[in-house]
């Protein structure tokens, strides 16, 4: 009698965990459409996604049980992978790397989101202080902004001299190069958001008390600067874009179509394959294969 009872918590416990797996997901999404109500201004506001939800789930959970298969593959195999975000501020590189890291380990799969430089970073050689973050064999890094920063803020915002900038495009093909030819493989994405779509997600971020850390001094400016920043976007990508490492273009006002076919495509990059290994057997007393079953 008690062994049906600790049967039945355990399959209670097990359906509490899936259901605590697509909280995560809901709450981020409920969130913006509590604030998408709050600011009231319907008619200013960009389209939701279309994307129905539990299609969006489903197809999430399967891009992220194959993201595990990619983690496996790359750990086994001691592969190489550097992923790099851009995209304006506000784009949504943060929620498309938030559900990539989401289900992996952190010891495969890290990201790098590195501070405006100090005194001592300006005055080294301008790849290094990326250099220490590149992977070693069984990794797969993602960047959340990138050395091309200089190409892009430090640029529009006058950090840095047009000469650097110059510099920049001069070196960058033969530093991403030298990586490829070291065993990365090393994938550029920019996500493109249209200028209204940006004036709505700042203003959620302005009157969002979770949100607000988002938005920095830097984001204002990227409004003033529109133009300018799409300049030093349209030369960078133009500039940068070489066969060992070619840009991708993901369009990106619908958050959620954005994740997805971001997803879809870094999947497509690799050649992997699951790791086959034996089922684990689980301990006698809780091993029954009739407590066991497909999720949904
Ligand atoms: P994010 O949008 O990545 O959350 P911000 O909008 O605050 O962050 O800044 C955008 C980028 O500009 C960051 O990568 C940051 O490191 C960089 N940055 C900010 N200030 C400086 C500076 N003074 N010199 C160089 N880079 C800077
Ligand atoms: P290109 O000459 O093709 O490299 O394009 C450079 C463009 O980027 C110029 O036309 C500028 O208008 C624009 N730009 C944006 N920010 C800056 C900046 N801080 N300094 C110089 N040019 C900038
Ligand atoms: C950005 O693109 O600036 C943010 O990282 C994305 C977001 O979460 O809105």
């Amino acid at each position: 009698k008690n062994e049906t009872l600790d049967l039945l918590a355990h399959e209670e416990r097990i359906r509490a965990e899936l259901l605590d797996s697509f909280d995560e997901e809901l709450e981020e999404e409920i969130d913006d459409q509590r604030l998408a109500k709050l600011l009231d201004n319907a008619a200013e506001q960009p389209e939701i996604s279309g994307l129905d939800r539990t299609l969006y789930f489903k197809e999430l959970f399967r891009l992220q049980r194959e993201l595990v298969k990619l983690q496996d593959w790359i750990a086994t195999n001691k592969k190489k992978a550097v992923v790099i975000f851009e995209g304006r501020d506000a784009a949504g590189k943060g929620g498309v790397i938030k559900r990539v890291t989401q289900r992996l380990n952190p010891r495969v799969c890290r990201v790098v989101a590195l501070p405006a430089p100090s005194e001592r970073e300006k005055s080294q050689w301008y790849f290094q202080r990326y250099a220490p973050h590149l992977p070693a064999g069984g990794e797969l890094v993602l960047f959340d902004r990138s050395w091309y920063n200089r190409a892009g803020v430090e640029r529009v915002m006058g950090f840095c001299t047009e000469d650097e900038v110059e510099e920049f495009f001069r070196s960058v093909a033969d530093f991403e190069r030298m990586l490829v030819r070291s065993g990365i493989t090393l994938i550029k994405y920019w996500f493109s958001i249209s200028d209204s779509e940006q004036h709505f997600r700042f203003q959620m971020r302005i009157h969002d008390p979770l949100k607000q850390w988002k938005l920095s001094p830097m984001d204002l400016q990227s409004r003033v600067r529109w133009e300018a920043y799409t300049k030093a976007k349209e030369s960078m990508l133009e500039r940068t874009h070489i066969a060992e490492a070619p840009w991708w273009v993901v369009e990106a006002d619908d958050k959620k179509r954005a994740r997805l076919n971001c997803i879809a495509h870094l999947l497509s990059q690799f050649p992997y394959e699951e790791v086959q290994r034996p089922l684990a057997e689980l301990p006698p007393r809780v091993h029954n294969p009739d407590y066991i079953r497909e999720p949904i």
